[in-house]
């Protein structure tokens, strides 16, 4: 692992790229109607905080951010590889831009994320989607402006993909949605290489952000009126294993919680392999971290996890929620399973049931495996059918909407505290706000309540939802 100082992109380099962003901006600042961006987002939390910066960039070069893309006269796709599924998402939308380029033909298009890490891809929109002006990578983000500057100046197209095990840029601007909760990277990257999964591949090994940086970011934040922050990491539990100052994640979290202004702190994702005692003690110690771990199992099955290279067994993942739910008890637990891995059998999938009956998650985020080419996984062989793995997907489904809809109902005439984060998704007459836990309670109240703690009621649980009343 190479020292923390050359992890680092040089300062003068992003002061070059910031000088860039000037360079743009002048140009833009002349250009008659100004300038519009539109920014598609798949995939994980590192996405969206990368199109933060992204976003922050363009606003930065002069552009404002649209959400129509037909006004646009810029259009970025920030992919995700983790699945096939947002992969052939991502293409039909491309394809579907053809038409928008020809009718706007001084439109610049881009793609950048996981996806563009992958040689093929690359090559296909090189090859196949003419349309697209610039494609980058994970580890080319710093250098966006760069990149925009090159065609917005000179014309034809751009492919900046390198392969690295990863740096760390800081000090680029960051443009983050408005609200009373914000999401804070502590480390980038992955080296656990679990065999189905790409993101080593595509995000470098990790690296952690020193402490210093972080808590800036937490302060402006809290300064900002943010009252919750989560702090985001592909496995935040090896935080600071790569730093030459002695710190853990423990030790963060605590650092976190002295900011005054913060009232929640919540974290993901947790390794069940790395969570440690001192982790779960200072969980259960700390007032303002909330009492909510989404800890994904993937599968159940010994042998399973073994080939998935998880490196724990079902009887010691299950210690360990024994130990979490013994310090904090009601604590809500959520996480990620995988059904159909190569070589899994019906049989072996009962063990990821029994999983689910023993540790009653609050929410699990299921997926069919999906075939990463490059992964150890992808030339593993099934030994069932696609339609097996769809009857035990639904099994699964079946066992955990029970569960999911048991446990909200445990809160049904309780009052719990809420921070409303604005209004509901589904229905423009409600707020939603979340409990501690991290469930989304909707309720109604005034406007003038975004952004405050309010006691509420729980008048319906159902298994996806909850609805409430204000009270006093
Ligand atoms: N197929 C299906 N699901 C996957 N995940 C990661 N890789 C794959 C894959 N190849 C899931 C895991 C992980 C979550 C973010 O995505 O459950 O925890
Ligand atoms: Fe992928 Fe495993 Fe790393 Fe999570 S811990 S990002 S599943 S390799």
């Amino acid at each position: 692992m190479n020292s923390v100082k050359e992890r680092m992109i040089a300062p003068e380099e992003i002061r070059r790229q910031k000088e860039i962003m000037a360079y743009v901006r002048d140009i833009i600042s002349r250009t008659e109607g100004g300038r519009k961006a539109f920014i598609e987002t798949y995939g994980c939390q590192q996405n969206v905080s990368d199109s933060e910066t992204i976003s922050g960039m363009l606003c930065d070069m002069g552009y404002t951010i649209t959400k129509d893309k037909q006004e646009a006269d810029f259009i970025i796709y920030n992919t995700c590889a983790v699945r096939e599924n947002a992969e052939l998402k991502v293409y039909g939308n491309l394809g579907a831009l053809k038409h928008l380029k020809t009718k706007k033909p001084n439109l610049i298009i881009a793609v950048c994320g996981c996806m563009m890490q992958q040689e093929s891809v690359k090559e296909q929109i090189r090859k196949k989607y003419k349309h697209i002006d610039i494609v980058f990578g994970t580890h080319s983000l710093y250098r966006f402006p760069e990149i925009l500057s090159k065609v917005v100046t000179d014309g034809g197209r751009v492919f900046d993909v390198v392969s690295s095990d990863g740096a760390i840029a800081e000090d680029l601007p960051v443009k983050r949605e408005e609200g009373p909760c914000a999401w804070v990277s502590v480390m980038y990257g992955c080296n656990n290489f679990c065999s189905y999964c790409i993101v080593p591949y595509v995000r470098g090994r990790e690296r952690s952000r020193r402490k210093e940086y972080i808590l800036d970011d937490v302060k402006e934040l809290a300064l900002k009126g943010c009252k919750e922050i989560t702090l985001l990491g592909q496995n935040v539990n090896s935080y600071g294993n790569d730093l030459e100052e002695d710190i853990d994640f423990a030790d963060l979290l605590e650092m976190v919680c002295t900011v005054d202004g913060i009232e929640r702190v919540r974290f993901m994702t947790s390794h069940p392999k790395d969570i440690s005692d001192k982790l779960i003690d200072t969980m259960a110690r700390e007032s303002k971290i909330c009492k909510q771990l989404h800890l994904p199992v993937q599968a159940g099955n010994d042998r399973v996890l073994k080939t998935m290279n998880r490196k724990y067994t079902k009887a010691s993942y299950l210690e360990k929620i024994r130990k979490i739910k013994e310090k904090m008890p009601g604590i809500t637990l959520t996480t990620d399973i995988i059904v159909g891995f190569p070589g899994e059998t019906t049989e072996e999938f009962e063990d990821t049931l029994e999983v689910l009956r023993e540790v009653r998650y609050d929410t699990i985020f299921s997926f069919i495996y999906s075939r990463r080419p490059g992964t150890p996984a992808a030339k593993m062989e099934d030994v069932i059918s696609p339609e097996e793995k769809k009857k035990n997907f639904d099994r699964l489904l079946e066992v955990q909407d029970v569960i999911s809809k048991e446990k909200n109902l445990e809160l049904q005439g309780k009052v719990v505290t809420v921070l409303t984060e604005g209004k509901s998704k589904n229905n423009d007459l409600f707020l939603a706000g979340r409990t501690e836990g991290g469930k989304t309670v909707n309720f109604q109240g005034d406007d003038s309540l975004i952004g405050q703690f309010v006691q509420v009621e729980i008048t319906e649980a159902k298994t996806w939802s909850l609805t409430g009343r204000v009270v006093d």
